[in-house]
């Protein structure tokens, strides 16, 4: 059986839109579950949306919303970006689900159940205008830290949950368990917060009403994060006891700002509850925006859609955001360090070593893989040598060999592909075909070019997790047509495996260089809040009606690609539309198209068409479309808009 490997990440609150630290944790998430499917296990990857309590009831009092409008607005904002950013997971849950309203009541009744709950009174500071209940230590020089005015003394009745009764049991499980939480240092402030002793934790409030009321008690709502962290539990099937197969979690992966409840709270509902506690929380540290504190009223929060395109689809930034920063360490993120980093690394080492290693096999062998068994050259030792690396490292990286909870360490993984890369380049230049070629040693420069080949190929399999868009466009330049879900990590990893005598397409270049001096501005977020409105549309002039043209931005938000149909069939009841399952690289979807009066479904399987991927999904009779094609034609669809010559499915069209 495939082990199972269950990953999440935070869910996100919804009063705001994305940015640049949201797109990482589910970035490094996303990266990780595809190594771990590549690694044949049985992955569940979870994320979702944070969707009651007070911050977002607040929230949407101010933009004048329901909660649940505004819940709903947000949280499409949210899928769509990870849809554009390339994240595979297979669950996005919302707290607003019937579903996890009834595994949180549940979950309730069970630390009732177990003596864990009693009613009491919270006593804490309230600011009026804010409705903001605040502690002691909250309080700054006794007003209110939010906007600076005298609060006032409130007990309001709330239920307690004995968190005070856990401590020793939660010392003794991380005593146990080094991997529990990482990284290290991580570890010890949990352990120093816990040793410090633990108070009974407040899990109800009465003035706030935006969220799950507690069972046989709906004066109060249950408090926020009891009802968030349920989350794991509830999209494994809790309370059914099918949830049993995927419980517990084997990583969470969060911010350093949310580990106490990660690593205290959440274990200790757990330990209540007679629940498995996950088998490790890895946190993350914070970026800064140039030097800078994120933060709309500094106008620099970086909408991670804008940064990816800019640098032509989101492997770039999957790459930079995972390369510039040991995971659990703070970074600083500025679309300059991004491009140049682009340059350099994509573009230079990687992009540039595999469109001249296709140029040469296209110079020199007729655009023809060499046959693998008369490639043998003791000069490419060094080269075996880095790919025959990347199991272990890889497995040292991410896997946490012997449950030591070292943590993620993503460059560490991107360093050893890097070597590889780093590798190649050097065996090309050493070995210098083309001086092979002149001398009319054409044996050796097959064997040169198949290695270099290989080289390519076996790191495209291991910067897949990382890049999974660009690995089969770069798979497609070998000839090789692979989905990076569905190859045997162990076996694809053999050096040898590319089969001689495929035919290599063109080359085309993988990362097209970006002039660093040209940094649009407005990479930052726009929140439909802030959105001005319109301005009245110039008076008509007859040489250029302004309002006939939109700006480069506003094509830029339509995000095209190639890619291959796969599968098409008609739809009952819809005598024009045909249901089609078309490959865009990396990830398979399905369009419903209106051409069925012009196209037959066979006719279709195996060809091109350009796909709009950033459309919202939509349902036609019935049927859900994640996408469209384009079709000329006025009425009906004439003609599929493709590419002139064929191209890697997921190939971006600008
Ligand atoms: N809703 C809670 C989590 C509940 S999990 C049961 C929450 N949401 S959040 O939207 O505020 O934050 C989600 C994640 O984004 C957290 O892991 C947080 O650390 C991360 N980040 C928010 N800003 C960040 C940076 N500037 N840098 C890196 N990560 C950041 O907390």
């Amino acid at each position: 059986m495939r082990p199972s490997f269950f990953v999440t990440t935070p869910i996100f609150y919804v009063n705001d839109v994305p940015h640049i630290g949201h797109a990482y944790t589910v970035i490094a998430a996303d990266t990780l579950a595809r190594y771990k499917r590549m690694a044949g296990c049985d992955v569940f990857f979870l994320t979702g949306t944070d969707e009651h309590g007070q911050k977002i009831e607040k929230a949407a009092a101010a933009s004048g919303e329901e909660p649940k409008a505004m819940a709903d607005r947000l949280a499409a904002r949210f899928e769509d970006l990870w849809r554009e950013l390339g994240i595979s997971h297979d669950r996005f849950i919302r707290t607003t689900e019937e579903a996890h309203h009834q595994a949180v009541h549940a979950m309730f009744d069970r630390l009732k159940a177990a003596g864990d709950v009693y009613l009491g009174a919270y006593e804490g500071w309230y600011c009026v205008p804010d409705e903001s209940f605040w502690t002691d230590l909250q309080l700054v020089d006794g007003k209110c830290p939010d906007c600076g005015r005298p609060v006032e003394k409130v007990t309001e009745p709330s239920y307690f949950f004995r968190m005070s009764r856990f401590g020793d049991a939660l010392l003794e499980h991380i005593a146990a368990h080094p991997a529990f939480v990482s990284p290290p240092s991580r570890r010890n402030e949990v352990v120093q917060f816990v040793k410090s002793g633990l108070r009974d934790l407040s899990i109800s409030r009465t003035g706030v009403k935006w969220g799950i009321p507690v069972p046989d008690d709906p004066g109060h709502v249950i408090y926020v994060w009891l009802d968030a962290l349920v989350n794991y539990l509830t999209a494994a099937g809790f309370p059914d006891k099918k949830f049993e197969k995927r419980w517990p979690a084997q990583v969470h992966i969060i911010g350093k700002d949310i580990l106490r409840f990660h690593a205290v709270y959440w274990p200790s509902f757990l330990l209540s509850a007679g629940l498995p506690l996950p088998e490790r929380v890895v946190s993350h540290g914070w970026w800064t925006i140039d030097g800078e504190k994120m933060s709309k009223s500094r106008g620099n929060v970086i909408d991670p859609a804008l940064a990816a395109r800019h640098c032509g689809g989101p492997d770039a930034l999957r790459y930079f955001l995972l390369r510039e920063v040991p995971f659990g360490k703070d970074g600083d993120f500025s679309i300059h360090a991004l491009v140049a980093r682009y340059n350099g690394e994509l573009a230079n080492d990687l992009g540039n070593l595999v469109s001249r290693v296709v140029s040469m096999v296209h110079r020199y062998l007729g655009g023809e893989v060499p046959d693998p068994a008369t490639a043998h050259d003791p000069e490419a030792g060094a080269l075996v040598d880095a790919a025959a690396a990347l199991p272990g490292a890889f497995a040292e990286a991410l896997d946490d060999p012997g449950g030591q909870g070292r943590g993620l360490q993503f460059d560490q993984a991107l360093e050893a592909v890097w070597r590889l890369v780093r590798g190649a380049n050097v065996y090309i230049h050493d070995s210098a075909p083309w001086d092979l070629a002149k001398a009319g040693r054409m044996d050796r420069v097959g064997a040169v070019l198949y290695n270099a080949l290989e080289a390519i190929r076996v790191a495209a399999l291991y910067l897949s997790p990382f890049m999974p868009a660009t690995a089969p466009r770069i798979w497609w330049q070998l000839g090789l047509e692979l989905q990076p879900d569905r190859l045997d990590l162990a076996a694809a990893s053999r050096w040898g495996g590319l089969p001689g005598g495929l035919a290599l397409p063109k080359p085309e270049a993988l990362f097209p260089r970006i002039d660093p001096t040209e940094i649009p501005e407005g990479l930052t977020v726009t929140t439909e809040r802030e959105t001005q409105p319109a301005p009245e549309p110039p008076a008509p002039s007859a040489a250029a009606p302004e309002g006939d043209y939109i700006s480069i931005h506003d094509f830029a938000k339509v995000r095209l690609k190639v890619g291959t149909v796969t599968a098409a069939e008609p739809i009952k009841k819809a005598d024009k539309l045909l249901k089609l399952q078309v490959d865009i690289g990396g990830e398979v979807r399905q369009v419903v198209a209106g051409i069925a009066r012009k196209f037959a479904p066979e006719e279709l399987i195996g060809r091109q068409v350009v796909v709009v991927t950033n459309l919202r999904p939509a349902k036609l009779m019935g049927v859900e479309s994640q996408g469209m094609i384009l079709a000329a034609g006025d009425a009906e669809a004439q003609a599929l808009l493709a590419p002139g010559t064929p191209v890697p499915p997921g190939t971006t069209i600008r």
